[in-house]
């Protein structure tokens, strides 16, 4: 047996993988698949089908992910990434998946980073069509019995013994009982949103536990300090409402107002790419130009494009504006800013996707493989799919639980409401889109002045990126150092953080970033 902690893109696509070859797992998730933060993602999904006529291939694709990512990716994934990525899209229109089409092929669109239309999408709705075709494929094995769902269920234990995974216990929400399981774990539980609570386009379903669980199990984790502020986004209750990049993909400009005259400001800086820039640099230039004096706001204006791209790819997204901002994009430039939404660093893992733990794997949002210091736009969904694939394959079937059938691993994993605000706001103050050593260390004294540091691994997790983002004494994609704003060779290599001082939770224990 399997289990598959997450039931979004990646769990669903190890759980498929583990079913096609007759292998038996668990899917086990916080929120049943239709509520998972893959069904949010709207833009689109990248392979160089080269549908478009352009002439597209797997090696540009290959080329601009290392680039995008600032050339911290690990090759040898981004390489087996790019080139599968037309058989995964063949593979969701065979299983129905509903793209945008032009006769029996997917149409593509432009995304950021990327000079080719390589982006296949559903409108702006992509991740929930998407998921729809993976939720039903799944279905067939749950009939079967080679899948069993644990929807409402929570990761609260990883069972580890010396440096083996041997199984997990996760906790009835409606029970309120706890279920040991042994077998090899992948974790597919996403990013880091909670983290953040409120200031980011994801759900805060997606808060971490399990990253940092594994992480006090001592899973290395790495590039913390990269983390994905998209350029369009806007704060709505409870959290911030993605414009999708789709929306310059199909013509959007981004303009400021400077002394009330509109400046193109993306255009005019890179005549290239413009408004199209891989979204570090999108946002970098977006913030930097909202702080000057002169400026009155940052506005995407989608005013010039064609009847038929509203009717056709983005009537879902002027419903949204309409609806949650009382606002038609079609006549209005919509103000936006800079939002949290990806995190780029994860959980380290291999080529098979397995941790540093032996038979604990990762795959999704909450691994750190395949994006370097900056995610594009289009690779997250392919992303995730590829990675469940390849941890599901490589996940070992065979392993027999040794250990405690009943230990929880404990509530430090968490914090109560009012800390978790503290944390919060010392990783806001440290992690902006421009960080610099004074920021980052009042930080640090702000998160070790919170009551029980030293005690939680949730704080020793925010600890960690914090100090991975001090340790990084250059300017890398997403990580702009006021300090040392320019790329150094030196530290052309993944940040790594673990704990030390013995596994277990009631020793010392210290964050060591390499
Ligand atoms: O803007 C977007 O639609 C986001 C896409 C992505 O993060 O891949």
């Amino acid at each position: 047996m399997i289990n598959i902690v997450g039931a979004g893109l990646a769990g669903l696509s190890a759980a498929i993988t583990l079913a096609k070859d007759g292998k038996k797992c668990s899917l086990i998730s916080k929120q049943p698949s239709e509520r998972a933060q893959s069904v949010l993602a709207e833009g689109g999904i990248n392979a160089a089908l080269d549908t478009m006529g352009e002439h597209d291939t797997p090696q540009e694709h290959f080329e601009d992910t290392m680039r995008g990512g600032c050339y911290l990716a690990d090759e040898e994934a981004v390489r087996g990434l790019t080139e599968n990525a037309p058989e995964i899209l063949n593979w969701l229109l065979e299983l129905g998946a509903g793209l945008n089409m032009q006769g029996d092929k997917p149409l593509l669109r432009n995304f950021g980073g990327q000079k080719k239309k390589r982006t296949a999408f559903a409108k702006s709705s992509t991740g929930k069509i998407i998921m729809t075709a993976l939720i039903d494929e799944a279905r067939k094995y749950e009939v079967s019995g080679l899948i069993t769902r644990y929807p409402h269920h929570e990761l609260i234990g990883l069972q580890v013994r010396g440096e083996t995974c041997y199984g997990c216990v996760i906790h009835d929400e409606y029970t309120d009982k706890n279920i040991c399981l042994e077998g090899a774990v992948i974790l597919a539980s996403g990013g880091l949103n909670g983290f953040f609570d409120g200031l980011t386009t994801g759900t805060v379903q997606n808060d971490g536990s399990a990253s940092v669980l594994a992480f006090e199990k001592g899973a290395e984790a790495a590039n913390l300090e990269f983390i994905q502020f998209h350029p369009t986004t806007i704060a709505i209750s409870g959290k911030r409402m993605l414009i999708t990049e789709a929306a310059r993909g199909e013509g959007g400009r981004l303009y400021a107002l400077l002394n009330g005259k509109k400046s193109y400001f993306m255009e005019e800086k890179y005549p290239e790419l413009g408004n199209l820039m891989p979204r570090d640099v999108v946002s970098r230039e977006s913030y930097l130009i909202s702080q000057r004096a002169e400026c009155s706001g940052v506005f995407l204006d989608m005013s010039e494009l064609k009847k038929e791209v509203w009717q056709h790819k983005l009537s879902d997204l002027r419903n949204e504006c309409i609806h949650y901002l009382a606002l038609d994009p079609q006549k209005e430039p919509i103000p936006v800013e800079p939002g949290i939404h990806y995190f780029m660093g994860g959980l380290k893992v291999d080529k098979n996707h397995q941790t540093s733990i032996k038979n604990l794997f990762a795959a999704g949002e909450c691994a750190a493989q395949y994006h370097g210091a900056n995610r594009l736009g289009g690779n997250s969904m392919l992303g995730a799919i590829y990675g469940g694939h390849l941890a599901a394959k490589n996940a070992p079937t065979d392993i027999k639980a040794v250990i405690d059938e009943t230990a929880a691993d404990g509530d430090d994993i968490y914090l109560e409401p009012n800390r978790e605000t503290q944390m919060r706001e010392a990783l806001v103050y440290g992690l902006g889109i421009v960080r610099g050593a004074p920021r980052i260390e009042k930080a640090l004294e702000m998160l070790r002045g919170i009551e029980g540091y030293g005690k939680n691994a949730r704080l020793w997790f925010a600890e960690a990126m914090l100090l991975s983002a001090l340790y990084r004494r250059e300017s890398r994609g997403a990580h702009c150092r006021s300090d040392y704003p320019n790329r150094s060779e030196e530290f052309q290599r993944p940040t790594t953080a673990r704990l030390t001082g013995g596994n277990s939770r009631y020793n010392e224990r210290t964050v060591e970033i390499n």
